[in-house]
């Protein structure tokens, strides 16, 4: 049995994206949570903060949650043709250990899902450029789903498969 966590960028259709991967985890037999970065909501990252925060409310727990986990989905919507403020702010947050900033990263598969207004393609790439440059071992198969295109279930198991057999 495997561990894997779903890691939304907001809480709406993306959100719904996340727990369907969650669902068919469990179906294949795995251990798999969601966590929402809408609903931890860290403050803005700046370099200052970075110094004078000792402790970001929320951060320990993801953290402890994401390293726990052989896997990660990330599923987050296009945003002017890039990821969404969410996702890079706690991604920042997230790679500030300065002697290892891929301390987290490094080695973690990685599946990229998005339900976005248009086409998607762009937060695909921008995730993938992000999360492969931290050292992550992100599948070549990616979910791309929005208002007339339902996420495919076949491409879901595919990629569950892949992150965690
Ligand atoms: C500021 C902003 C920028 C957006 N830019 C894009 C875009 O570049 N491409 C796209 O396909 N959809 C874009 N959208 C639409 C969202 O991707 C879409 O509404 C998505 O389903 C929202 O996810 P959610 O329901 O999980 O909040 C944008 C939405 C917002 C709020």
């Amino acid at each position: 049995m495997g561990k894997i966590l779903m890691i939304t960028a907001t809480g709406g259709t993306n959100h719904e994206l996340a727990k369907k991967f969650a669902d068919m985890s469990v179906e294949l037999g795995h251990d798999a949570d969601v966590v929402d970065l809408s609903e931890i909501d860290f403050p803005m990252f700046t370099m200052a903060r970075s110094k004078e925060l000792d402790v970001v409310p929320g951060m320990a727990e993801l953290k402890q949650k994401m390293g726990e986990s052989e896997s990660w989905m990330i599923i987050a919507p296009e945003y002017n043709g890039t990821m969404p403020p969410t996702l890079n702010n706690a991604v920042a947050w997230l790679s500030t250990e300065w002697n290892d900033f891929r301390a987290l990263f490094n080695r973690r598969k990685v599946g990229l899902a998005t339900h976005s207004g248009g086409g998607g393609a762009h937060v695909i790439m921008a995730m993938r450029q992000m999360f492969s440059f931290l050292g992550c071992i992100v599948i070549g198969r990616s979910c791309i789903a929005n208002k007339n295109k339902e996420a495919n279930p076949e491409t879901i198991e595919d990629m569950l498969k892949q992150l965690l057999d």
